[in-house]
């Protein structure tokens, strides 16, 4: 029988709990992943209490206030604050989704916040997604066309309905880092995410470089290991379908045969 055994110290061990301010009374406990690669140290759960009265309503602005008043040192991504950048996505109580747009107080439970899933960790609830965007770069994802423009290039209200549903990613990468199949083969299969935007592009009345986009997912892993586990559609926090998406790719797959 195989035998696993990992570092000692990649255990994740319980770390400090900073107690809300005295008279507090809407309190609420976040518990947050941290780690910081410059330290020999495990990672560990930081408990911080937090004073709804006096933060706003969504889990981050709980994590901006620990970062303004409590430690300094907790890191994370964000930008837009209203869902639209996809910066802030993380793990909030067990699911992908952006830090943004989740409110505080959904329950009286503590809320627990990690970094996306199968993702190497930079710092704290910050993934490298490096090899994500490498993925994204390899399906050029911008317009081509044969013919240079002489003016702006046109589409019906028809053509342009067919880009719904597409458009609205914010590359949050929610849906690829909750993907089984990407969490074996994330080497060779593009992902949800990515695949996604490969359809936003095939879908596109102005792009005519279909036959080329199609061609550079003729392959074993980058389409194909998506086995319709739809994982991606329940956690999209912009309520994509990417596994719809990718159902489309391979019919146009079939058809350009
Ligand atoms: S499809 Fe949804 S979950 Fe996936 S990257 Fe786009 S917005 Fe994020
Ligand atoms: S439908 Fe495909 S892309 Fe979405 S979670 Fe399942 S295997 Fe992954
Ligand atoms: S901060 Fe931009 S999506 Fe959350």
């Amino acid at each position: 029988m195989a035998e696993f055994s990992l570092p000692k110290n990649s255990k994740v061990v319980q770390g400090k709990t900073i107690k809300a301010p005295k008279g507090a009374i809407n309190i609420k406990a976040v518990q947050v992943y941290r780690w910081d690669p410059e330290t020999p140290d495990n990672p560990r759960i930081d408990t911080f209490e937090i004073n709804l009265d006096e933060c706003g309503p969504m889990v981050l602005d709980a994590l901006i206030k620990v970062k303004d008043e409590v430690d300094t040192t907790l890191t994370f991504r964000r930008s837009c604050r209203e869902g639209i950048c996809g910066s802030c996505a993380m793990n909030i109580n067990g699911v992908n989704t952006l830090a943004c747009t989740m409110p505080l107080d959904a329950d009286s439970k503590p809320v627990k916040v990690y970094p996306l899933p199968h993702m190497q960790v930079v710092k704290d609830l910050v993934p490298d997604l490096s090899l994500a965007y490498k993925q994204y770069a390899s399906i050029k994802p911008w317009l081509q066309a044969d013919t240079p423009p002489e003016r702006e290039r046109l589409q019906s209200p028809e053509q342009r309905a067919k880009l719904d549903g597409l458009w609205e990613c914010i590359l949050c990468f929610c849906c690829t880092t909750s993907c089984p199949s990407y969490w074996w083969n994330e080497d060779r299969y593009l992902g949800p995410a990515v695949l996604l935007q490969d359809e936003r592009w095939l879908a596109d009345s102005r792009d005519t470089n279909t036959k080329e986009r199609l061609e550079n997912l003729e392959d074993t892993y980058k389409l194909y290991r998506c086995h319709t586990i739809m994982n991606c559609a329940k956690t999209c926090p912009k309520n994509l379908n990417p596994g719809q998406a990718i159902s489309s790719i391979k019919r146009r797959m079939v058809s350009s045969s």
